[in-house]
């Protein structure tokens, strides 16, 4: 970096403020591949639990050393896949909305999720269509980008819109490498993004750039480490240790990126953002 460069960055950083976040995350005391409903996943490569139990952890620490809540969702024995909190379903607006899982592997967290939000107070909305959470729709500002092409169905998207009152872009996916949205697009702040142009369509990525002319671009490298599935307060940026290319673009506009190492919950084809559902206010 040059000298300008470093005023920049320094200017940037300034003006990016996190906000105290609340989160709900299931420990990955059941975690395992059983089973290969994404191409991340190998049943025939060996799983630590105890390993993904001490990383989950970790990021756990994490958050609560940046002063945001965690609550803790029960695992349920025989739903390996529970970890991966983001999936759960959304909650935005004072409105929850329960997943509907595409694979029947994974349909028995959609009652474990519910029940964790009824006790929180919410009236539970289901949708007809799939939907997998905020692993497709993630929360930017007063509006929602969702993902179709692999899990949740571009249908639900309307469903979605209307239960929670909030308007929904869709965006397409189109490399079953990243088969959720949240594995193609980072949310930073209420207006900035960071996503992987080769991950969407042309038509969507002309839309994302349309709206968030200053996005983040991601190399492979990055992408393949699964760095867009972070996690932001807004200046804080929770994400895969090995995305390093990723942390210094993050660094150079102004966010202070946090390297966590989920190595071992990547097995089953997440990271940080996968374990991580935020309970929006
Ligand atoms: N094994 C899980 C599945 O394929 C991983 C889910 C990752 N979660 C996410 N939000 N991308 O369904």
């Amino acid at each position: 970096m040059t000298i300008s460069d470093v005023a920049t960055a320094e200017r940037a950083s300034s003006i990016r403020t996190s906000r105290p976040r609340h989160y709900a995350m299931t420990a990955p005391t059941f975690f395992a591949v059983e089973y290969a409903i994404n191409p991340w996943m190998d049943t025939s490569v060996p799983v630590d639990t105890h390993v993904a139990l001490g990383q989950w952890e970790t990021l756990r620490q994490t958050y609560k050393e940046l002063g945001h809540t965690v609550e803790l969702v029960e695992p349920v024995t025989g739903l390996p896949d529970m970890v991966y909190a983001a999936n759960g379903g959304l909650i935005v607006n004072d409105k929850a909305v329960a997943a509907r899982f595409a694979y029947p592997q994974r349909a028995g967290e959609s009652a474990a999720y519910a029940e964790w939000m009824t006790r929180h107070g919410y009236d539970v909305a289901e949708t007809r269509h799939i939907n997998e959470g905020q692993g497709d729709l993630l929360v930017v500002g007063a509006i929602i980008l969702a993902g179709h092409g692999f899990r949740t169905q571009h249908q639900a998207h309307d469903e979605i819109a209307a239960i929670v009152e909030m308007p929904v872009v869709s965006l397409e996916l189109v490399d079953p490498r990243f088969y959720h949205l949240d594995t193609a697009l980072a949310v930073l702040d209420d207006t900035a993004i960071a996503f992987y142009p080769p991950a969407f369509t042309e038509r969507s990525r002309t839309k994302l750039l349309e709206l968030f002319p200053d996005a983040i671009e991601v190399t492979s490298a990055d992408a393949y480490a699964l760095g867009l599935n972070a996690v932001s307060d807004g200046r804080n940026v929770v994400l895969p240790a090995a995305a390093t290319g990723f942390a210094e673009q993050l660094s150079d506009a102004g966010f202070r990126p946090i390297g966590v190492d989920l190595s071992e919950l990547l097995k089953g084809g997440g990271s940080i953002k996968c374990c991580t559902l935020e309970v929006h206010p």
